[in-house]
């Protein structure tokens, strides 16, 4: 039998490191007074019609303009998929019933949802001086099925890992880049900086719940829960198609366009690249099977070669 993971323990590292890291939430970015026309929002390869033929007839202008509209998207995606986050977490708190509702744990929760905000007011911060609002959010009810209080927390654990996991890699990605602009890349950075520690309490908590799951005969809610993740990944990332942004850069017929652009391989290949951290990390712990990966089987041959996740955006940091 496998030992029961030390969810307190992780909790406990977690709350020191939250403590040495503070920092003021409303004053934490410098936001420059003007963007710079010459420097992107947005890595480039990464703007969602780069690998449509359309792009390469888009003005200068067209491309700076996607970028903005982009990086608003994507953060309105954050604040969004982390407000539900938050507000799951609030209802855990203290509680001492299931994994991760002891006082130590709860306390490590509170950290993090103290963070959530920060992220929240540092990402509306942006989008409401540059781009003159925060996009609407666009995420559709989830699927609820009945299901154990683990699987249900191992299932929302899940889904936040993969969320995180999603947002974590743009931000590593960005923070790294000097071609684009000054404000986004510090935003990116700083957002980082706390998302290490949540992706690591994430980890945790679908450890412990697996384990709980199967030690109490639940494991056939364990592939209803799989199936929920893998929708939520393929959502997580239809939402970096936004029609309204292309119908502002002067764009006709935007919804054909985003079922295009997630379409072509090039694309695809960046998305199994963008999904390869979280993927494995769940095969690893076996939650997954090769089954589940996105189509790359390189990333197979490496995984079974080394058995490990090496590229797990927590170990790369
Ligand atoms: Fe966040
Ligand atoms: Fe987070």
């Amino acid at each position: 039998m496998q030992a029961r993971p030390d969810v307190i323990q992780v909790a406990k590292k977690l709350t020191d490191s939250s403590l040495k890291n503070r920092f003021d939430t409303f004053n934490r970015v410098d936001y420059q007074e003007k963007l710079n026309a010459d420097r992107l929002q947005f890595p480039e390869e990464f703007l969602s019609l780069y690998h449509h033929p359309i792009y390469k007839d888009l003005s200068d202008e067209q491309k700076w303009k996607l970028s903005l509209g982009e990086t608003a998207n994507f953060f309105a995606c954050n604040i969004f998929g982390e407000q539900h986050l938050i507000s799951h977490m609030e209802n855990k708190i203290y509680r001492n019933k299931f994994v991760g509702e002891d006082p130590i744990s709860s306390e490590y929760a509170q950290h993090f949802i103290h963070e959530e905000n920060s992220h929240t007011f540092m990402l509306a911060g942006y989008c409401i001086r540059y781009y003159g609002q925060v996009l609407p959010n666009r995420t559709i009810a989830m699927a609820a099925p009945k299901l154990s209080p683990y699987g249900e927390d191992c299932l929302f654990f899940a889904r936040t890992f993969v969320l995180e996991m999603f947002l974590g890699y743009m931000n590593r990605i960005a923070r790294d880049r000097d071609d684009i602009d000054t404000t986004v890349r510090q935003i990116h950075y700083f957002h980082l900086l706390d998302e290490v520690r949540h992706i690591a309490w994430d980890r945790a908590m679908v450890e412990g719940n697996l384990w709980e799951l199967k030690e109490r005969g639940l494991g056939h809610e364990i592939p209803i829960i799989k199936e929920l993740v893998k929708t939520y990944s393929k959502v997580s990332f239809n939402s970096l198609y936004n029609p309204r942004i292309y119908k502002e850069i002067g764009l006709e017929n935007p919804s054909l366009l985003c079922r295009e652009a997630a379409e072509i391989p090039a694309r695809k290949k960046i998305v199994a690249e963008w999904s390869k951290g979280f993927e494995l990390y769940l095969c690893k712990i076996g939650f997954y099977g090769a089954s589940d990966i996105s189509e790359n089987s390189a990333i197979l041959e490496r995984y079974v070669a080394t058995n490990q996740v090496s590229h797990s955006l927590v170990e790369a940091v």
